[in-house]
């Protein structure tokens, strides 16, 4: 049978969850793709730490070692920043690998210019994991964009600060006890600073506006206000009036100009993110022909994420059939 060869970049929450997921659908995945779906190796940084991985895969801290190794189809990557991420994710382009990427914070920055040259390359780039974790939003937007025309986005990017904000309002924890609470539970990284002063998602709004308006705006001219200010005080007082504090991503665009904030905001019942609770990620989408819709579910987590990244994986397997690229290769190097 055919073989799919796959390398890991990193093996946190993400790329953890990533190896469970293709171990555990082994069987579907082989049933849906033709092929047999193979871990070749694993990037990690710390070579000391213990891990659960099977003998025969390669665990490595060189990229060269990834790179090197015969037949590679793709590579997932979920590792931390901007580098190394993105210098791995062009050299792996460059050697006609497929890439499929967790990471937001490269990707918001680099994201454009990583699809221009996979593109140039004839390989496909995967990044549904980058925004809302296991919500299918950057699909959902595709699909919409093949007739619609998309106005406006609205969204709780943010598992992490919705958590803190619902917790405040329902157990009246002070922002402190709540943020205290969320790292416990896991929600929060040990340093929680992108999630609370709004950067994370920033980071995902500018990956959904480069996908809805082919641009993102100046990055200097976003207002980003995150919700460290916010009060139990204030929060009592919007509750009593029958509103609620939603941290909220927006952007639209307007003549030729996109404007983009993510702030908290007071919304009232009728709102569509006003019941989004806990850790949940939303996001409506104000489309020409279909109006709004609204998509909920799982922003971060090991599985929810390894299911985006699984997703894109039978995407692009599914759409170029292992054979045909081989054959491909065959032909250019005639
Ligand atoms: N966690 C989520 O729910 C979630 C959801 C959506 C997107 N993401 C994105 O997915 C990515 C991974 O997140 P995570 O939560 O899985 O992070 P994590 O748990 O901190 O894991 C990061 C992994 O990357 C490895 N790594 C870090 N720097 C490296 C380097 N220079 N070279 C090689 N390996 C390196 C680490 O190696 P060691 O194990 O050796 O330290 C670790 O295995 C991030 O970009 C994040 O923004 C996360």
């Amino acid at each position: 049978m055919t073989v799919i060869k796959a390398a890991l970049l990193g093996f946190g929450t993400v790329g953890e969850g990533v190896y469970t997921a293709i171990q555990t659908h082994q069987t579907h995945l082989r049933c849906i793709l033709g092929a047999e779906v193979e871990i070749a190796a694993i990037l990690i940084r710390d070579s000391e730490k213990e891990r659960k991985i099977d003998a025969d895969i390669l665990v490595t801290t060189n990229f060269e070692d990834i790179l090197n190794i015969p037949d590679l189809h793709v590579i997932f990557e979920a590792i931390v920043g901007e580098e190394p991420g993105y210098t791995y994710l062009q050299q792996a382009i460059d050697r006609g690998l497929h890439v499929i990427t967790a990471n937001k914070v490269m990707f918001a920055k680099y994201g454009e210019y990583l699809i221009h040259r996979s593109r140039q390359k004839g390989v496909k780039i995967g990044f549904e994991a980058t925004t809302a974790g296991g919500v299918p939003i950057i699909r959902t937007i595709q699909q919409l964009l093949q007739v619609n025309q998309i106005t406006k986005i609205q969204g709780i990017l943010n598992g992490t600060s919705n958590f803190i904000l619902t917790e405040m309002r329902k157990r009246k924890l002070s922002f402190d006890e709540a943020l205290e609470l969320a790292q416990q539970k896991g929600y929060a990284e040990a340093d929680p600073t992108n999630d609370i002063n709004g950067k994370d998602a920033f980071c995902k709004l500018m990956i959904l506006s480069q996908l809805i308006f082919g641009e993102q705006p100046n990055w200097s001219e976003v207002g980003i206000d995150g919700i460290t200010s916010i009060t139990q005080e204030q929060i009592e007082h919007t509750e009593s009036l029958g509103q609620r504090y939603k941290h909220i991503a927006q952007i639209s665009k307007i003549g030729n100009s996109i404007h983009a904030t993510v702030k908290p905001i007071v919304v009232n019942s009728d709102h569509s993110l006003y019941s989004i609770e806990g850790v949940e990620n939303a996001i409506s989408i104000e489309a020409s022909l279909v109006g709004k819709i609204t998509l909920q579910g799982p922003g971060a987590g090991k599985l929810p994420t390894a299911s985006a990244m699984i997703e894109d994986f039978v995407d692009i397997f599914q759409k170029e059939p292992i054979h045909e690229r081989k054959l491909e290769y065959q032909v250019q190097g005639l």
